[in-house]
């Protein structure tokens, strides 16, 4: 199949210059697209065979449910049984924006969306791009991150061609997405759930609840609807990585140990305050350490930069786990698979 490849302003564009992207949705056809998290892989939630499609295209299990996309609030009554007035809130502070919310599912929503569960992912994307385009194809669409899967999200049009090129009949390229990392996923329970942190922060959340809100990420806690994402190894380069957790020096002087130890072509993603403690290897900026919002949106890139120079190794130092750090620490400990050493 041929790729074709729309390049897009997202700051000066016409509605007409998406045309052609809406009518291959709305045929059924799939569609990778800009978002302020990542690029989507978008297809119609009305049919069957695309969705279907984005599975077979991504190479993802069947039961990693699927982000319904919608640009206008109206279209939420269509997708999900009630709005719990603890949700309303949630969407009044945060759509559009990086918040994936979990709801119970209306019957006519497809069992291969939700990988056969009772409940249903949605989200209002931001992105100006996005918006237009899902307001042209006015029907919601179901969208995961549009790599391959296992591999690290697409944060740029590049990332998408690499992944997916001669796979589907068309990329937006809009250039890098703002925030690098993928939305927040949140459920209600009894109590509020985050199932997967990202931009949108557990303390950003609890000010608008008004109530403690637990991040789970491992799937042992909350025993009914799980993100059955969270099973997967994710995000991951080829070479193997591991994250170092702890004190700032005592993270330094670890990562250069195993250096020592370790043959060639090692890379570190270091905090813009490091790139000069580290001999002998490429060192890859993460940004200021008082800024993760920047790690979060450079971690894709730099993983996959990584892939390029084909790196043997890769070190990462750890971030603190508040606010968006959070969230980038989940993404390297799901791309180290777990490989974390603490040091102090
Ligand atoms: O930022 C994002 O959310 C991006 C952009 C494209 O919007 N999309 C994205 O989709 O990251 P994906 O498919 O890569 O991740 C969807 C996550 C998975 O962890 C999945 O398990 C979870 O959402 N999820 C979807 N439906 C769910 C449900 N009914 N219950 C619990 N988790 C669900
Ligand atoms: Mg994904």
């Amino acid at each position: 199949m041929k790729t074709y490849y729309l390049k897009i302003n997202p700051e000066q564009f016409e509605s007409s210059q998406l045309m052609p992207a809406a009518d291959i949705l709305v045929s059924g056809g799939l569609v990778a697209f800009p978002t302020e998290t990542v690029y989507g892989l978008g297809a119609v939630v009305d049919h069957e065979t695309a969705l279907q499609n984005i599975f077979q295209v991504k190479g993802r299990p069947g039961d990693n449910p699927l982000i319904l996309h919608i640009w206008h609030h109206r279209q939420l009554s269509g997708i999900v049984e009630t709005v719990d007035p603890r949700y309303q809130k949630l969407i009044d502070a945060f759509w559009p924006g990086p918040l994936t919310l979990i709801f119970p599912k209306k019957a006519n929503i497809s069992p291969t969306v939700t990988a056969g569960l009772p409940t249903v992912a949605v989200r209002m994307p931001s992105h100006p791009v996005a918006r237009e385009l899902l307001r042209l194809v006015d029907r919601p669409v179901a969208a995961p991150s549009a790599n391959l899967s296992g591999r690290p999200s697409p944060t740029r049009g590049e990332h998408v061609r690499e992944d997916l090129d001669g796979k589907i009949p068309m990329i937006i390229d809009a250039g890098p997405c703002q925030a690098g990392i993928e939305s927040t996923v949140l459920l209600l329970a009894e109590k509020p759930y985050i199932l997967r942190p990202g931009s949108v922060t557990r303390e950003m959340v609890e000010e608008i609840l008004q109530e403690p809100v637990e991040v789970v990420t491992s799937g042992e806690k909350v025993d009914r609807p799980q993100a059955p994402g969270m099973k997967y190894r994710h995000y991951a380069p080829e070479a193997p990585v591991t994250l170092v957790e702890g004190e700032e020096l005592a993270v330094i002087a670890a990562i250069n140990r195993m250096i020592e130890e370790t043959g060639e072509n090692v890379v570190v993603l270091a905090f813009s305050e490091h790139l000069d403690c580290y001999r002998n290897v490429t060192v890859l900026d993460l940004g200021p350490r008082e800024s993760p919002w920047i790690a979060a949106a450079r971690l894709y890139d730099l993983l996959r930069s990584c892939d390029q120079m084909k790196a043997g190794r890769i070190y990462v130092e750890g971030l603190e786990k508040t606010g968006v750090g959070t969230a980038v620490e989940n993404r390297l400990f799901k791309a180290a698979g777990g490989n974390v050493i603490h040091v102090s």
